[in-house]
């Protein structure tokens, strides 16, 4: 059997023991699927993973960079204690469109703030108007991998926690020489966490129904 293959069927044995039904997520999925996104949202593992971490940390408030169809944001947001918010950037207007329909049917959209256009826009809004995050996951263009960790990290406090997804790309972000600018973009996150202090760093190379990748983390010291 192909590994590619080993890792799909592991992922829906996993999925088959671990997670229950889940009626809202699976709607997000079918409804995005139909509408012709990419299929680049996260697993079912992994948005349960990190709605653990969210639960895990407290986090209360909570940043999503690259919203696709709102799968994550609905899995995250979920997650979230009563009174916890989520800002969600998505730079596609008919993607968006997508996801706030996915986002208005899922029940939890009173705590979702999808804001359209450029990821960095929303950012430099939510910086200048005082935002802090507790919890941030970085998923939108790669190519600005590095410029959206630098600019989680200025909308941190001591404790944040930041998850920066598809660091690995099938290993293709060991090659030094790549001109693929979603590599460039992940090897200039790398270099500039080289230069990081006060934050605690670690990764995960994952396996599943996505290939090959991985997640960083990034936690501020306290
Ligand atoms: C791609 C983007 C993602 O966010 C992801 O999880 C997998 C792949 C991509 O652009 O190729
Ligand atoms: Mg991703």
């Amino acid at each position: 059997m192909q590994l590619a293959e080993t890792f799909a069927q592991m992922d829906a044995f996993l999925e088959r023991s671990l997670l229950r039904p889940d009626p809202v997520l699976q709607a997000i999925a079918e409804n995005s699927a139909k509408a012709g996104l990419v299929p680049h949202a996260v697993t079912p593992l992994q948005a349960e993973f990190l709605a653990l971490l969210i639960r895990i940390s407290g986090a209360r408030r909570v940043l999503e960079i690259g919203c696709l169809g709102g799968y994550s944001a609905v899995a995250m947001a979920r997650a979230l204690p009563d009174g916890g918010s989520l800002l969600t950037t998505e730079i596609d207007t008919r993607t968006a469109r997508v996801a706030q329909a996915n986002i208005d049917q899922s029940g939890f959209g009173e705590r979702i703030d999808l804001q359209i256009g450029p990821a960095m826009e929303a950012l430099e809004r939510a910086h200048a108007a005082g935002a802090v995050f507790d919890f941030v996951f970085i998923d939108a263009d790669k190519v600005n991998h590095r410029n959206y960790l630098e600019k989680a990290l200025q909308m941190a406090r001591p404790g944040t926690l930041i998850v920066a997804d598809n660091i690995v790309r099938g290993g293709d972000v060991l090659d030094a020489q790549s001109r693929e600018n979603s590599v460039l973009g992940v090897r200039q996150m790398f270099a500039y966490a080289e230069t990081l202090d006060g934050v605690e760093m670690t990764a995960l190379q994952t396996v599943g129904a996505k290939g090959y990748d991985g997640m960083a983390l990034f936690r501020v010291s306290q």
